[in-house]
């Protein structure tokens, strides 16, 4: 069991739980992941990067956004309260090195999983510059803690409401027609990636993408997180995260992860809709 120790509410749908996790804290790199299951051996595991950890205090920061049924769940949850499981660090690690200016980009809750690799990657020498989009300014997060870090930050919504009106592309393309940078890492949506990844290969900059596909066990068994890099099959828990972004197949990872829409809006329906009684019987059975 996993004792809340603190939440913060961090946008309208964003959530910062501070978890007690004392081996994953110690092991933990850039990069990795945990899968936690909040309940019962039955509930579905979710995986979450590590935002941040303290090895002292024996403690994980995970950064989420409620998209469906389990993160909703989770951030009903309260100091104090417990998570059941969490099985981790997972994934290998960011490949941290001095590259000489880096540019690292993150869309909507992609700022979350890109914040320590950004720390790193400043930790290492490397000029840092940091490019945060959201759809609205009310759904930024992590401003103040990429300013604290970055030589230079950028930010823009979709919607103009803060900083520049448009998609995180535009400020990648008039960096990558300058001086261009030697590294850039993009975290956000599957369809944000693959845009980052068109802009950085008519420039010939390298890119590295964190993909974010449907995970069950997290060992490299289940087949679930399967993706097509440069023609090969791999498993993002255990290959990845991070991949050649040049080299992934987003059409393919798109259409894979809309295979469990329907079930995934049931479960999310349902969630909403407490008052169905069968359901709650349902649901305190399987918490005994
Ligand atoms: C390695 C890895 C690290 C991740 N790190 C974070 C993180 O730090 N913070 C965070 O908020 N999320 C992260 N995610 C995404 C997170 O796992 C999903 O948002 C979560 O599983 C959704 O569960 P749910 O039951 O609430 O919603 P579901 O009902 O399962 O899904 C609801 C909606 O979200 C979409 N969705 C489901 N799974 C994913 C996914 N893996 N990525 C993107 N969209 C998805 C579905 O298409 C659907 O539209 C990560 C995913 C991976 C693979
Ligand atoms: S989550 Fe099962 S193989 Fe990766």
């Amino acid at each position: 069991m996993h004792r809340i120790i603190a939440k913060e509410q961090l946008s309208d749908e964003v959530f910062r739980f501070v978890v007690e996790a004392p081996l994953i804290a110690r092991e933990r790199r850039p990069g990795q992941f945990v899968i936690l299951q909040l309940d019962s051996d039955y509930g579905e595991r979710i995986p979450l990067t590590i935002a941040d950890a303290d090895a002292e205090a024996g403690t994980i920061t995970l950064i989420f956004q409620t998209v469906g049924k389990t993160t909703h769940l989770l951030a009903e949850r309260q100091v104090g309260d417990e998570i059941r499981h969490i099985l981790g660090p997972l994934g290998k690690p960011t490949h941290i090195e001095r590259f000489g200016t880096v540019v690292c980009v993150g869309g909507g809750i992609g700022a979350a999983p890109l914040y320590p690799i950004a720390q790193a990657m400043k930790q290492a020498g490397n000029r840092l510059i940091v490019i945060l989009g959201a759809r609205t300014h009310g759904l930024l997060i992590l401003e103040k803690e990429m300013q604290a870090i970055a030589d230079e930050l950028l930010i823009c919504t979709d919607d103009g409401s803060y900083g520049e009106k448009g998609l995180v592309t535009e400020p990648l393309r008039r960096l990558c027609a300058g001086a261009k940078p030697d590294l850039v890492v993009a975290i956000g949506p599957p369809i944000m990636m693959k845009a980052c990844a068109e802009v950085t290969r008519e420039f010939n900059v390298p890119i590295v993408v964190s993909l974010n596909t449907i995970m069950v066990d997290g060992t490299g068994m289940c087949g679930g997180c399967r993706v097509t890099v440069g023609k090969e099959t791999k498993f993002v828990c255990v290959d990845g995260p991070e991949f050649d972004g040049h080299l992934v197949d987003f059409d393919n990872m798109m259409l894979r992860m809309r295979a469990y829409k329907e079930i995934e809006e049931k479960a999310h329906q349902e969630y909403h809709c407490r008052l169905n009684p069968e359901l709650n019987r349902l649901r305190q059975y399987e918490n005994t």
